[in-house]
């Protein structure tokens, strides 16, 4: 995809792999983009400012009391003449100052005057992507729309291996293409995403669950809604943000998330990510169920409807779309080729969620894309770049609105 004339401007912090952000530069350069970059003193031991100036053929900016920087650009305007930020590599410690709104050196105030979208692609050791301050962190910067690409799994500087290598530049110009290709390509459609675990009453205190986090699904109704869909979020108790632009309508049981989804209808696409339960308790007790007052209960249970089944068997109202999920822990591909012809759905997109592969709760999965046509491996990548990648092929598979009456 061409990126003629887009402007983006790049703030490089102190990692190791600010290194990388030359080649970035250089393939945003080839596709016709003009990056304007803010370099952080943290990211000035890693690279210089003179090379990123030679690269980008443009002044490099580092200070906020630079009477001369401000003469020139001043750092509103800095912050405003782009079409979308990107921070690469956004270390912990610039990812926790964006988080509290800081705004004490020249990175973080452009970061807190834009109002333009910001993409950041975060880079720090395995154990400081893990730890909670930066979960909270990340969470919030989701929760008021940054977006992100990466990190990547891999062998660190520091000699450890896991998650929090800074993403390739190929794949931060994917993350840039994708942004900008996807700005309001789906709009005038409608989409329903179903998300997160459901609740099945054994008495008003006790429930039947799954470990679902809901985080696949809230990651894929946040990219449609981005996209322009109007976008409703069917979803189970989850502790994971609301996306901005989504309406949500929370529900417990699968019954419940069948009705919600059908008061929801016409939609244009349904994804179907929730991990519905697949039994309830027949006859859940009124009062709480005592220890004292009887044997161990036994519980009969009973099927619960299949969302994706019904969206897909909706007749007049059948969204153009149906997409399902399907988690196997073996024989993944041929499960999901009759789950897709069982549910009468248009696409299912299977996963491993056996223990080892750690998907259930984690950041990464692998997909394999099974429609009609036939099967899509995707290779291994986290939740958010599944949702990316998701509604590019929604886009493509919708092509133009319909046309609706009023
Ligand atoms: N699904 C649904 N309603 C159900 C069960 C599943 O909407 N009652 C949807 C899920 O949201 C997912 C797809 O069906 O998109 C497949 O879910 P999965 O748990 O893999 O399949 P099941 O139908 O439960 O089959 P099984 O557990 O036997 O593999």
């Amino acid at each position: 995809m061409s990126l003629e004339d887009k402007r983006i401007l790049l703030i490089v912090s102190g990692g190791i792999a600010a290194y990388k952000c030359l080649d970035l530069i250089r393939r945003l350069k080839e596709r016709g983009a003009r990056t304007r970059c803010v370099l952080t003193p943290a990211g000035a031991e890693f690279v210089t400012a003179l090379s990123l100036a030679a690269i980008s053929e443009d002044k490099v900016y580092t200070d906020l009391f630079s009477l001369t920087d401000e003469n020139e650009m001043g750092h509103i305007r800095l912050s405003r003449e782009a079409d979308l930020v990107v921070v690469a590599p956004a270390t912990a410690d610039l990812l926790a100052r964006m988080a509290a709104g800081m705004a004490n050196d020249l990175a973080t105030t452009v970061l807190l005057a834009t109002d333009k979208p910001v993409l950041a692609a975060p880079a720090m050791n395995v154990r400081m992507w893990d730890h909670p301050a930066t979960r909270g962190n990340l969470q919030v910067l989701g929760q008021r729309g940054i977006q992100f690409v990466g990190p990547g799994e891999g062998d660190m500087a520091c000699g450890e291996w896991g998650l929090g290598r800074m993403a390739e530049p190929h794949e931060i110009v994917a993350a840039i293409e994708a942004h900008f290709a996807r700005d309001g390509l789906l709009r005038g459609f409608r989409a329903l995403v179903t998300s997160g675990a459901t609740w099945e009453p054994i008495d008003p205190v006790r429930v039947i669950a799954n470990r679902s986090s809901g985080r696949q699904g809230y990651a894929i109704a946040d990219a449609l809604a981005r996209a322009g869909a109007a976008t409703t979020l069917v979803s189970g108790p989850t502790h994971v943000p609301v996306p901005p632009d989504v309406h949500l309508i929370r529900i417990e049981t699968a019954q419940e998330m069948l009705d919600a989804c059908r008061a929801v209808f016409p939609v244009d696409v349904a994804v179907c990510a929730a991990a519905v339960g697949d039994w309830r308790v027949a006859g859940p007790a009124a009062q709480k169920l005592k220890k004292e007052t009887g044997p161990t209960p036994t519980l009969t249970l009973e099927e619960n409807p299949d969302v994706l089944a019904s969206l897909a068997a909706a007749g007049n109202n059948r969204p153009s779309l149906v997409i399902g999920f399907a988690a196997e822990t073996e024989n993944v591909v041929d499960n999901a080729i009759r789950k897709r012809r069982r549910k009468g759905c248009d696409w299912i997109l299977a996963n491993d969620v056996s223990p080892s592969s750690g998907t259930f709760g984690g950041e990464l999965t692998t997909i394999h894309l099974v429609t009609e046509a036939g099967v899509e491996d995707w290779p291994r990548m986290t939740k958010v770049a599944v949702a990316e990648r998701l509604t590019a092929e929604i886009a493509g598979a919708l092509g133009r609105p319909p046309a609706r009456g009023a």
